[in-house]
């Protein structure tokens, strides 16, 4: 990681924070009357109650677009000001224009730089990475990160293995110069290619374009080898934990709150019991919102937030895993 300590260069916070879920609700019960499963079986193995759903005409822009219009607000700037635009997604609106593009001509800004992000659960991390070395270096000044899915439209309803996991939803942050104690401490991140078809969407790209035949294998949607996942994911959260923690020289007891990926309480719980940080300090929205992939974090950020439990001040530890295999960790004081 690109150690800008000590050297005079300006430091980074988060301004302004968003985040926006659409209204319909998907129970656990709802899924019990479309595959064979039940809310107990959901609960025990994730933790999950509910998740969000986007309508049939809703795509990931949508979303992104409510969160990023709040984030902006908070942070008391106009849309015409931010001078990049990131947006962290596995689930683009197309190909190509990216959905940050999209986000932007919604937002009515013809100035800033766009481009899509793409680490899958790890996104909002990749890019803040990115956001926290373009503003610590002076190339820009306000950065929109946008972390936001509509996994629903890639998951098979039909493979109860996966479609009780995933939600819909969107976070956004502003990243600008810090003016006082708030900074963005830490960012590190992390991937490894030879777990790549861990968890995957293997047709629709160049390597299995979309053809009726690749529609029929259903290669249009996520498939995920769940156990290998579970054991990676543990493991790779708390390495990229303790990799914030001794950049930062302080110990877990240290730590106000950790936020982690938002994909299994179980994962998450196995993650802070190794780091010692005590369950009070873990926040968990997954029974709400399930997996939401690269806006789980800003959403959780945003959830707690509202609920006043976000205080400045407060040391945050962020850490995330997903496809890719990918993985990562911000220390933030918030
Ligand atoms: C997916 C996951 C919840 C499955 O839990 P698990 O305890 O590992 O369960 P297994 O996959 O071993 O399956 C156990 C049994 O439950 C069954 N099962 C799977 N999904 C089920 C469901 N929704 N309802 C009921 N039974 C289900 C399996 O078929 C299997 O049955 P069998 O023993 O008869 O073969 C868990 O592996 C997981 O969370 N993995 C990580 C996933 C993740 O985080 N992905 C996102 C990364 S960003």
């Amino acid at each position: 990681m690109l150690d800008l300590e000590g050297q005079g260069v300006r430091k980074a916070f988060i301004s302004g924070l968003g985040g926006y879920v659409p209204e319909k609700v998907l129970t656990n019960y709802d899924l019990e009357k479309m595959v064979d499963t039940s809310d107990e079986w959901i609960r025990e193995r994730t933790g999950i109650a509910e998740r969000r759903i986007a309508s049939k005409d809703c795509a990931t822009s949508d979303l992104a677009i409510e969160a990023s219009r709040m984030a902006i607000e908070r942070a008391s700037l106009k849309p015409q000001q931010i001078d990049l635009i990131i947006c962290a997604t596995v689930t683009p609106d197309n190909f190509f224009p990216s959905t940050a593009c999209q986000i932007q001509k919604a937002l009515g800004n013809n100035t800033a730089a766009a481009f899509d992000l793409s680490a899958a659960c790890s996104g909002f991390i990749y890019g803040l990475s990115i956001a926290n070395l373009f503003v610590c270096s002076g190339a820009y000044d306000h950065i929109l990160l946008i972390g936001a899915e509509t996994l629903s439209k890639v998951t098979d309803w039909e493979d109860r293995s996966t479609c009780v996991l995933f939600g819909d939803g969107a976070g956004a942050v502003v990243v600008s110069p810090a003016k006082g104690e708030s900074s963005i401490l830490s960012v590190h991140i992390f991937s490894d290619g030879q777990f790549s078809d861990c968890l995957e969407i293997p047709g629709g790209g160049s390597r299995n374009p979309c053809t009726h035949d690749s529609i029929d294998k259903r290669l249009h949607y996520i498939r995920m080898k769940g156990n290998e996942t579970f054991k990676i994911a543990v493991k790779s959260l708390v390495n990229a934990s303790v990799a914030a923690l001794e950049h930062n020289k302080i110990s877990a007891g240290q730590i106000d709150l950790f936020i982690s990926h938002q994909a299994n309480d179980r994962i998450i719980q196995a993650a802070a019991q190794r780091l010692n940080v005590p369950a009070e300090k873990v926040v968990i929205n997954l029974d709400r919102f399930g997996n939401t992939s690269a806006a789980s974090i800003p959403i959780a950020l945003w959830d707690i937030e509202r609920q006043g439990k976000l205080a400045r001040g407060a040391m945050v530890l962020l850490a995330a895993f997903g496809g890719g295999l990918t993985w990562g960790s911000a220390l933030i004081r918030w």
